[in-house]
């Protein structure tokens, strides 16, 4: 009835999630919820009216949130939960400054994404978009000793920048493969490195000794651009690039300008800038670079799990409990 529905905490969805979420949302009968009703990106106006009022907003790495959308919210907004284990997306200072928690979703997709970014790997370094595509265009003549050849993993090195959670799931995954050695770079050496046989190498090192890179760290102030022309001209010719954290990272002319000038092999990128990428982009017209649409964690069943966990990080926030996933940085 009034009463109830009047004690009810107000929040905003920014999009149409799975169900598992919506589920549990409405379970637990705390909130009267109200979403961008689509499955495309909340235009910007539409946002800050949405969140007018707002206790607790759940978003997505497509959205922006910085003063000017918490502003609109006003003072009511306890809670931000993002759909996502990135949070570049946030800012974070002034979602602090108003004593806001903030929710995200780390582990749940760590395998789903090695998963992807592996895949993404053989198929940039064996050239698997290539192949297909000839097969059907009838550039398939015979069998040609030199023809669609690429570098395998047996007996490599491979290069992860940023050997988190995502980073150690692909160093995991990579090594049965034969890898000869595992550098990694960051801020800090790690102990589970071990594992993985892992050598902590200054950045410069990793470049320049890997046949494979694998860029896998968060986008801060410090990694925007880190891939660079400097960067890519440190890089053996024979190297595989892999991007599968967030496209800012890399600067992209440098890499067309790699690409196009045999300075390295090939580049695998799920991420881009902008997301989209124009299709009338150059790197499309590569046959060196294959481009995913920021499929990392696109499974059905890690889709459903990451809106569950939002939706539970949404539920602490607003009764002012435990969230599962609170991020504390
Ligand atoms: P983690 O926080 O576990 O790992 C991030 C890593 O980045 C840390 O190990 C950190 O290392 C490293 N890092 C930070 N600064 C630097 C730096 N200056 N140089 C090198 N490394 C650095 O996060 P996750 O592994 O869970 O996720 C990583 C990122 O992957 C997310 O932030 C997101 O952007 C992206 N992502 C992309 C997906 C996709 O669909 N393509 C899916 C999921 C995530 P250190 O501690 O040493 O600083
Ligand atoms: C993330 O979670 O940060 C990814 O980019 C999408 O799952």
């Amino acid at each position: 009835g009034m009463q109830t529905a009047a004690r009810l905490m107000k929040v905003y969805l920014t999009r149409r999630i799975p169900q598992e979420g919506m589920k549990i949302l409405s379970a637990a009968g705390v909130c009267e919820v109200s979403l961008w009703d689509s499955d495309e990106p909340v235009p910007r106006a539409e946002l800050l009216r949405g969140v007018q009022g707002a206790h607790g907003l759940l978003c997505l790495l497509s959205d922006k949130i910085d003063a000017e959308v918490l502003d609109a919210a006003g003072p009511n907004l306890k809670v931000i939960s993002t759909l996502s284990v990135g949070f570049d997306h946030l800012a974070l200072d002034e979602i602090k400054k108003r004593g806001i928690r903030v929710g995200y979703t780390p582990d749940v997709l760590t395998d789903a994404t090695a998963e992807l970014t592996v895949a993404l790997l053989l198929a940039t370094a064996r050239r698997l978009p290539e192949g297909v595509e000839e097969v059907k265009n009838g550039g398939w003549s015979s069998w040609k000793p030199l023809w669609l050849c690429g570098y395998g993993l047996s007996g490599s090195t491979v290069g992860v920048i940023g050997l988190g959670r995502i980073g150690m799931a692909i160093a995991r995954r990579l090594m049965p493969f034969g890898v000869k050695r595992l550098l990694y770079s960051g801020r800090t050496a790690k102990a589970y490195a071990a594992e993985v046989n892992g050598e902590f190498v200054p950045l410069d090192t990793l470049v320049s000794e890997s046949d494979f890179i694998v860029v896998s760290c968060s986008l801060t102030p410090e990694t925007q651009g880190l891939c660079d022309k400097v960067f890519f001209s440190k890089m053996k010719n024979t190297a595989v690039f892999v991007n599968s954290s967030r496209g800012s990272v890399v600067n992209q002319e440098d890499l067309y300008d790699a690409l196009t000038s045999g300075q390295i092999a090939a580049a695998g990128l799920d991420v881009t800038t902008p997301e989209p990428l124009p299709t009338n982009h150059p790197l499309l017209t590569l046959k060196n670079c294959v481009v995913l649409p920021h499929i990392g964690s696109a499974t059905y069943s890690t889709r459903g799990v990451m809106a569950a966990l939002s939706a539970n990080n949404l539920l602490g926030g607003l009764q002012g409990t435990d969230m599962p996933s609170e991020l504390t940085v």
